[in-house]
């Protein structure tokens, strides 16, 4: 069967991956890869725009591959990787570095939130993670880029970047990479605060359901998640807590917001968690199983990494040597 198009997407390893991983990236994946030639990437490069201890760092990206395949993305069929493998994307990133003004990267949101008020000792690489993220997606090609609201703003610079090359060059090298926004639940938000997203790296470990969560931990921490005063789920205006529960529970069941609304209406909070939670047990069991059965051979995940690396490789280097030709870099 013929595919659609090429797609590229990346998860970074840091810390433990959780619920808004797999709901607003990683299921969706799963459902992608009949359809299209897909590359999902662990980002180790993209890590290190952050302090990382380089042991923790190796077992993160081992972490990530192993939850991929336990979601159920299938490393034959698809190219899976960790980014520092295929050189190309450090090389395409300086490329498409020299044709990005400096005013765009400037507009970047997430660079000023983490950067904050440290703008003078934040890094160059994490003000320069969009050009890399462009370089992963153009590196291959990619026509379409599933990504969570979060991203949306990196994608739309990779687009800019793509067009400003090819317009340079003066040649349609690049296409320009569709966004995929996915279902309902793209945003899964803190447990203890509906306002805010999962995170990794939110101190609580109460904030988020990690894919290594024992039964009884996901269970616990559902029954301890923020909710609010008013009882039933009628109208979820300015109720961020609820209308997060309720999305998680949608995603889980794949029921639209709207049947998952109606049918906890007049139900309490009391309710909905313990549904939620024995939903949650139900999808997450086997897949927190498999990786930690995963995870106890190292040798099999980084054989599949390296066979990954290698697939990608041979896409990456013919793009680049296109590129090189066209920057006009003597290959000799
Ligand atoms: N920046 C993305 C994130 O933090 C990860 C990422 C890196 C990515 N390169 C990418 C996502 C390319 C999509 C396409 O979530």
């Amino acid at each position: 069967m013929s595919k659609k198009g090429m797609i590229f997407s990346g998860v970074q390893p840091t810390g433990q991956l959780h619920l808004g991983n797999y709901l607003g990236a990683i299921k969706n994946w799963v459902k992608l890869q009949d359809t299209y030639n897909c590359i999902f990437c662990v980002v180790d490069m993209h890590a290190i725009t952050v302090p990382q201890d380089p042991k923790a760092l190796r077992e993160a990206t081992r972490q990530t591959l192993a939850t991929y395949i336990a979601c159920g993305i299938n490393p034959e069929n698809n190219i899976i990787y960790n980014q520092s493998a295929v050189s190309g994307h450090a090389e395409l990133a300086w490329i498409l570095g020299c044709n990005t003004p400096l005013g765009w990267l400037n507009r970047m949101t997430q660079f000023k939130e983490k950067a904050g008020e440290h703008r003078e000792s934040a890094v160059l690489g994490l003000y320069g993670y969009p050009v890399l993220m462009a370089a992963d997606i153009l590196l291959y090609k990619a026509t379409h880029v599933p990504v969570g609201e979060d991203q949306k703003q990196h994608l739309e610079l990779a687009r800019d970047i793509a067009g400003a090359f090819n317009r340079h060059y003066n040649k349609d090298f690049f296409p320009i990479p569709e966004p995929l926004i996915m279902g309902e639940a793209t945003r899964v938000m803190s447990l203890n605060d509906g306002t805010k997203k999962m995170s990794k790296s939110d101190e609580s470990d109460y904030s988020r359901i990690a894919l290594t969560d024992s039964a009884d931990t996901i269970r616990k921490k559902f029954m301890k998640a923020k909710s609010d005063s008013t009882m039933g789920f009628e109208s979820l205006d300015n109720r961020p807590d609820a209308e997060n529960l309720l999305t998680i529970y949608g995603a889980l069941t794949d029921t639209d917001m709207k049947s998952a609304q109606a049918k906890f209406r007049t139900a309490g909070f009391g309710t909905l968690k313990k549904e939620l939670a024995e939903v949650a047990v139900e999808k997450l069991s086997p897949i927190t199983d498999e990786v930690n059965r995963l995870m106890k051979d190292s040798g099999h995940l980084d054989g599949i990494l390296k066979r990954g690396a290698e697939k990608a490789n041979a896409i990456a280097e013919k793009n680049l040597s296109a590129v090189k030709q066209l920057v006009g870099f003597l290959e000799v």
